[in-house]
């Protein structure tokens, strides 16, 4: 199968994206919604018979049946011999969900009401801190315990203006914890210790500093604390009283988790009610996942651009821009969830993969990175597919003349990588100028755009709490797709092992209580840099 489409790619790729239009049916025919939120994929190089041979290809993998096993909670993280049900956080509906022949719906939705109890109260002041109100909340996590709530506090800030700020701590830099602390009074500060182990270095680590800089001031920390966690057991040691402590299992895995206790913080931030309009929104998107056509379900389609880019095409990187300022940290979520998820180098059956395992997933808001690094995307050697995201309206009612210059930046960058400007017309352009002989032909040339250049673009009617959850939902499930046309299990990570382990053993040579033996010559030189600061 992946040979009948590198086949049908060696056929196509020369043809140009903008000559498909001619089929003026061509946006209806190649994009694909939910209601009104909208994936274009007119602009790639896809036809009809590119698109049959995609979804052939996730047939044949059991895309869908794997889909069910794992709504049903079947153990489909094999190497860790886990379910994998993030999507039972967001089923509001409470549909039967079992583990071992356990419902565990009845659990996840007492969490959830106990969470939203507690950032009631702490939002309307009926929890309190030492010196009063909680003003600040500060979530100390890193990787899946802090991309998801840090990326949804920025994204759905419009929502949160009546709730109190809230800081992400994730690095084990002092600058990070630093930087926060000092803003922050501790007498009215919420610490929220987000760690799925509670063995994370990073966040141990910061958490006891944040302790010992509350200890200062406030007589009873444990009362200011709150953990996420699925080792509850381990919270213990904190002082934490049980109400503060929200368990999860573990079939949700780190970068899936922030629809459950890891959303604290922006559930703090939003409101309960915002944040169960996100949820919904993820619970819309898991419902048209099980049940859409393949040709027209969403996170199937946006897996299948994807195969076609990266695996079929060889486009080694993707650009997510989403058109979209408070979507800022969005390409840094998305970082974890699909090169954490994905990027394998054995199927699950331990065989060494035969295809490429996904591209590097990178990018920036626009218009910012129009200004930096679209140069190369326009104009550079290699070929970024680009996924763009931008909503119909914005939040700024008074503001919607910025609103219109964003929406049409962004149309036009993917009309332009589309189109491009060819060598003629650059020497006309040259001409009119005034420009003649080898001067115009050399200016000329330094000013064309390849294009045919492709892209794809998500369109949504406004970046609402319910939105956002389709958005995260979509990719969480195109990650999964993709991992399954792949034969990866997408669930586990022991890739990010060898560097913690290397890491502790570095401590005690850092520190002069160990000698350096068996370390290789620049790992030693750099550590006796350090010592001789
Ligand atoms: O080291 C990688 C990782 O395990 C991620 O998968 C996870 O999201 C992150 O670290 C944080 O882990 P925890 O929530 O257990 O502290």
């Amino acid at each position: 199968m992946w040979t009948d489409l590198k086949a049908h790619y060696a056929r196509t790729s020369d043809r140009n994206i903008l000559d498909l239009f001619a089929d003026d049916t061509r946006f209806e025919g190649f994009s694909a919604a939910l209601g009104d939120f909208l994936l274009d994929y007119s602009k790639t190089n896809i036809d009809a018979d590119t698109r049959s041979a995609l979804i052939a290809l996730a047939e044949n993998a059991s895309v869908a049946a794997r889909r069910d096993a794992m709504f049903a909670g079947e153990k489909i993280n094999e190497t860790e011999g886990r379910a994998v049900l993030h999507t039972a956080l967001r089923n509001l509906s409470g549909r039967t969900v079992e583990v071992d022949g356990q419902d565990v719906m009845p659990e996840v939705l007492d969490t959830l009401s106990r969470m939203e109890a507690f950032a009631t109260a702490v939002r309307d002041g009926s929890y309190q801190g030492q010196g009063g109100k909680i003003t600040d909340v500060i979530n100390i996590g890193i990787g899946g315990s802090d991309l998801g709530p840090a990326m949804a506090y920025r994204a759905l800030s419009p929502y949160g203006v009546d709730g109190p700020r809230c800081h992400f701590v994730s690095n084990v830099d002092g600058a990070d914890i630093h930087d926060v602390l000092v803003k922050c009074d501790p007498t009215t500060t919420l610490v929220i210790v987000a760690s799925k182990t509670f063995t994370t270095i990073e966040t141990m680590t910061n958490a006891e500093t944040a302790q010992k800089w509350m200890a200062e001031k406030v007589t009873d920390t444990g009362a200011q604390f709150a953990a996420l966690s699925s080792a509850v057991s381990k919270t213990a040691d904190w002082g934490i009283a049980a109400e503060r402590v929200f368990g999860f299992e573990d079939w949700v895995g780190g970068r899936y988790s922030m629809w459950g206790p890891i959303g604290l913080s922006v559930m703090i931030s939003i409101g309960a009610d915002n944040f169960r309009a996100f949820l919904q929104g993820g619970e819309a998107m898991d419902n048209h996942f099980l049940t859409a056509d393949f040709a027209e379900n969403l996170p199937v389609l946006l897996a299948l651009v994807g195969i076609w880019h990266n695996q079929i095409s060889g486009h080694g990187t993707r650009a997510v821009l989403p058109y979209d300022n408070r979507l800022g940290r969005l390409p840094a979520y998305f970082q974890q969830l699909e090169m954490e998820s994905n990027g394998k180098s054995v199927s699950m059956d331990g065989k060494d993969l035969t295809v490429p395992a996904g591209p590097v997933v990178w990018g920036e808001p626009g218009t910012n990175g129009q200004h930096a690094f679209y140069q190369l995307i326009h104009q550079g050697t290699q070929v970024v597919p680009v996924e763009f995201m931008v909503a119909a309206k914005g939040h700024e009612d008074d503001l919607t003349h910025h609103h219109k210059l964003l929406v049409a930046n962004c149309f036009a960058q993917s009309e332009a990588l589309l189109r491009g400007r060819s060598l003629d017309e650059c020497r006309e352009r040259m001409a009119a100028k005034g420009l003649t002989g080898d001067e115009l032909e050399r200016q000329a040339r330094h000013r064309v755009f390849p294009g045919n250049r492709p892209s794809t673009t998500l369109i949504y009617p406004k970046l609402t709490p319910y939105v956002l959850g389709q958005i995260i939902a979509m990719y969480e499930h195109r990650v999964f797709v993709e991992g399954t046309i792949l034969g990866i299990n997408s669930y586990d990570q022991w890739g990010v092992e060898l560097g913690k382990e290397l890491a502790l053993a570095l401590d005690p040579i850092l520190s002069g209580d160990q000698d350096g033996a068996g370390k290789d010559g620049s790992t030693l030189g750099l550590v006796k840099y350090v010592q001789n600061a």
